[in-house]
């Protein structure tokens, strides 16, 4: 199928959409031998040879979108340098290779995104789209109204930064009344903990329920992986206007 370049360049891992654009504009692309350098030209990678800098340009096989229970005990990572369990294990069960849109603690459950379509992975975890993240967490001690203003406030720092603001409130869900719901849209790093420490109540559980308004599927069981329906992953991609072209978003900018 015909694909715009940038979009195969992308989607073959090499540069957001917006460097690909650079890249074609700036004659280090070939089709077919030709130096193209129109930003609408369209290929298609299974019939067509896309070169970059000379060089074949491996496309990936179709883009796939996982759901995934990632349950308590293992790192957001696929190697651990200590030998700890990663997810890893879960990912090799599945029949291609994806990667996990940002990361939860090795002592957190809950949603995570699975998929190798790295500009959406690069959009969902860049900060300027305010991706939601709903949490459930269990505190130490009683939170008080006071503690929950501060908490969704924008006035509370953390690591010397306010965090920006949150809603918070207290939720009657399972497992019992009393756990906070606290919904960020920011990703810094053990976020939710330092947040609730910085309020006095410690966490003691902490589990990831929805993710960019997809909510765990309460099907999935801890350790499951579902493909995600169609619908699922226009969601996620209408919630960061994939299909326009962006200023740069670079790797380092990316938060979980
Ligand atoms: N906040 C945390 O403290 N940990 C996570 O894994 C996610 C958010």
């Amino acid at each position: 199928m015909k694909e715009r370049l940038q979009k195969i360049l992308a989607q073959a891992g090499l540069a957001s959409r917006r460097r690909a654009e650079e890249m074609i504009l700036s004659g280090r692309v070939k089709v077919n031998g030709e130096i193209t350098l129109t930003l609408g030209q369209k290929a298609d990678p299974a019939c067509d040879l896309i070169t970059l800098d000379g060089q074949k340009v491996k496309c990936k096989e179709d883009a796939a979108y996982f759901m995934f229970h990632k349950p308590v005990g293992y790192l957001t990572a696929l190697a651990d340098p200590y030998g700890r369990p990663t997810v890893k294990i879960f990912l090799d069960k599945l029949p291609v290779r994806v990667y996990p849109v940002g990361r939860l603690d090795k002592d957190v459950s809950g949603i995570l995104i699975l998929t190798n379509d790295g500009e959406l992975a690069r959009r969902l975890m860049h900060p300027s789209f305010e991706v939601p993240k709903v949490y459930w967490v269990k505190v130490k001690g009683q939170l008080r109204p006071e503690d929950l203003l501060l908490l969704s406030s924008g006035r509370l720092f953390i690591d010397g930064k306010k965090a920006a603001p949150a809603q918070a409130r207290l939720v009657a869900r399972p497992p019992e009344n009393g756990w906070l719901e606290l919904i960020l849209t920011e990703g810094r790093h053990r976020q939710v903990k330092k947040m609730c420490a910085a309020v006095g109540h410690p966490v003691e559980i902490l589990k990831r329920v929805a993710y960019a308004s997809l909510p765990l599927d309460p099907k999935l069981k801890a350790g499951e992986i579902r493909p995600l329906k169609t619908g699922e992953i226009k969601t996620l991609k209408d919630r960061v206007n994939y299909d326009q072209i962006l200023p740069k978003v670079r790797n380092s900018d990316v938060r979980i």
